[in-house]
């Protein structure tokens, strides 16, 4: 049974496809079923979430996960949040936004540089119905980057636990604590219970 992944972020697919398909679902980005990326133009991360979900389940008629991630940093009054994509402008490159962020947050001092990842991660049912969970990881904005994994706002992304950046860990390291890892174990134990009841196969087409 198939389950569509609602992201062309490359980075996202890797981090979820492989606990996913773990589950014997047939997991498929939206790349590879030859879908648009749909605007983020809710003001939450649940209404981007949301809407990613629900627009690919109806365009492919399968069940579809979508999430949306925002980094809030303290000092920003938690900014850049759910316009963190577009922190440096509407098609800002990864180095770009953290460009911008190391300025908003020049002067400021290490001990007031707090911050933390929110994921919010929709399941859509080719009918519309939707399930929500939600991951956050703490931490700290450094002021340079360190470490060549991951992405987006990693290599500024200090784990206080880990005494490194999220840059600084491989995929399964940063699955084990990461916003989008707590998000994602949450909503595969809701798949399972899903696939236990029959409730995916009952709306599969
Ligand atoms: P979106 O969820 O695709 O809208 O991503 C929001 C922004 O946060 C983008 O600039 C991403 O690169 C960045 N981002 C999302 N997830 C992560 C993450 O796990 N680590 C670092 N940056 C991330």
């Amino acid at each position: 049974m198939k389950l569509i992944l609602a992201t062309h972020n490359q980075g996202k697919v890797r981090e979820m496809a492989q606990y996913l398909a773990e589950l014997g679902l047939e997991v498929l980005s939206l790349a590879d079923v030859g879908a648009p990326q749909v605007d983020e133009v809710g003001t939450t991360l649940w209404e981007n979430a949301k809407l990613k979900a629900v627009t690919a389940a109806s365009q492919t008629g399968s069940w579809a996960l979508g999430e949306d991630t925002g980094l809030e940093v303290d000092a920003l009054r938690g900014a850049p949040g759910v316009y963190s994509a577009r922190y440096a402008g509407s098609h800002a490159t990864d180095q770009e936004n953290n460009a911008k962020l190391l300025k908003e947050l020049q002067g400021v001092p290490q001990d007031q540089r707090t911050a933390r990842f929110k994921t919010v991660m929709v399941l859509a049912s080719p009918a519309g119905r939707v399930w929500t969970t939600e991951g956050v990881l703490e931490g700290a904005i450094l002021t340079a980057p360190r470490g060549s994994g991951g992405f987006g706002y990693d290599p500024l992304f200090w784990v206080p636990s880990e005494n490194r950046t999220l840059a600084e860990m491989d995929t399964a390291e940063k699955n084990a604590i990461s916003h989008r890892g707590k998000a994602l174990r949450a909503m595969i134990g809701l798949l399972r219970s899903l696939l236990e009841g029959g409730e995916l196969a009952a709306e599969d087409r």
